[in-house]
């Protein structure tokens, strides 16, 4: 298990184009491409544990992809069945939306992950599914991989989801597409809209009325893909932090996609009394700019709204809040329980640690800003809690046990946090 020592910083001015390309775009580029006719050229593809994992998987499935170390060139040949393990490693979204995919594809898959995978539910994804025909199963009916599915032919359905979240939507998109009649998917409140915008960019016919979207099934295989993968906002929010919570410090991030149902953690930021702006520099699929972001005093907020588009920096922006005065509230964000870790308790169990009290909801927690202490904390194999606990250590010093878990989304975190204070492993 390694562990990292970050030390306290001065204030630093950092600027990146190189902070990690995005997640979520880029499992998208590789699972999409196998439903393309021709060849998709994908730059600045995320190159990290989970992503690779979703590469690897559609190269089982028979996709010829050729890496040039700058463009990854992907030719779908189909979806064929193989005698091979498909293993999503760590990732969510990876076994998600192969669910989606699969489901109608011919032939017999099984998908597997790491210990953690394994404890998350997967009946969100498997449930819908199952109910418009697909023959998926797993452990405790259905809910925990590993997970076989035998494709089947699917009927169109009209879907109301319970809860937000993109990667049910995803899959049930992906099922749509290649079910028997129009779709119509709903959900509570808009999660991100990858998917949609990918796939519309690809020729798709889908229909995104406010929460509701519309989707047609193919009549003929998809345009290829030909994206630069902007950098991912949820890993540069990172370094938002760190200028936010650092004196006299500004951190300039590049490149990155400013789509508002991934940018609302800078916002929130905002309200705290940190300076940002935004510079929209270009738009394919996406829009994609500049944001800078410069130390002002923190003060406290409640989080409530728009969770499902600041879902994945909640643990860090907890950080910014025990720097900010008064007492911070985040609600309605029960889905932290079922990510990569527990993220309410591993996120409170931490500040406790680091002398910042806290109140643990069922769905949120609060945070009474303090004065970070240094402690020695562990990741609980989590990436987003370990890099969250190290950013902290700018402010107060800190030690983070079980550090390797940052290979799954941002490989090259200490190379950049190194560019800001002092740190060692
Ligand atoms: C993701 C969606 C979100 C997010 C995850 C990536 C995606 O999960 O937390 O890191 O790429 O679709 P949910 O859709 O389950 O909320």
């Amino acid at each position: 298990m390694i562990r990292a020592t970050v030390y306290p910083a001065g204030s630093f001015e950092f600027k990146s184009d190189a902070i990690a390309a995005d997640k979520s775009i880029s499992h998208r580029c590789a699972m999409f491409s196998l439903l393309a006719e021709g060849e998709s050229q994908i730059e600045n593809f995320l190159r990290a544990e989970d992503t690779l994992n979703t590469l690897k998987i559609v190269a089982q499935l028979g996709a010829s992809i050729v890496d040039d170390g700058k463009t990854i060139t992907i030719r779908s040949n189909g979806i064929h069945e193989t005698s091979e393990i498909l293993d999503c490693g760590n990732s969510g979204t990876g076994m998600r939306l192969f669910c989606g995919l699969l489901s109608s594809a011919e032939g017999h898959f099984i998908l597997t992950g790491d210990e953690y995978l394994k404890r998350r539910p997967m009946k969100r994804v498997t449930q819908p599914l199952r109910a418009i025909g697909a023959r998926l199963d797993g452990r405790n009916n259905g809910d925990l991989a590993p997970l076989s599915i035998r494709g089947a032919s699917l009927q169109a359905f009209d879907y109301e989801s319970k809860i937000a979240s993109a990667q049910v939507k995803s899959a049930m998109i992906l099922a749509a597409l290649r079910s028997d009649g129009v779709c119509t998917f709903r959900e509570p409140e808009l999660s991100r809209d990858h998917t949609e915008r990918m796939l519309l960019g690809m020729g798709a016919q889908v229909e995104v009325n406010g929460l509701e979207t519309k989707i047609y099934p193919l009549q003929k295989p998809l345009t290829p893909l030909n994206i630069r993968v902007p950098t991912d906002p949820s890993s540069a929010f990172f370094f938002a932090v760190a200028a936010a919570i650092t004196p006299n410090s500004t951190v300039v991030i590049e490149g990155v996609t400013l789509n508002p149902t991934r940018i609302e953690a800078f916002k929130v930021l905002e309200r705290m009394g940190t300076n940002i702006t935004y510079t929209l520099t270009s738009e394919k699929y996406e829009p994609i700019g500049n944001i800078t972001v410069k130390y002002a005093p923190l003060k406290a907020v409640t989080v409530e709204e728009n969770i499902s588009w600041l879902i994945d920096e909640l643990p860090v922006l907890s950080i910014a809040m025990a720097c900010a005065s008064g007492k911070s509230i985040i609600k309605n964000a029960e889905e932290l329980r079922v990510k990569e870790s527990d993220r309410i308790k591993t996120v409170v169990d931490n500040l406790n640690l680091c002398g910042i009290v806290t109140e643990e909801y069922s769905d949120g927690y609060a945070v009474q800003g303090g004065e970070l202490q240094k402690a020695v904390v562990n990741s609980y194999g989590d990436h987003r809690i370990a890099m969250s606990f190290l950013i902290a250590g700018l402010r107060c010093g800190m030690e983070v046990e079980d550090i390797e878990c940052i290979n799954t989304s941002f490989p090259n975190f200490f190379e950049l946090l190194s560019a800001c204070t002092k740190v060692e492993k």
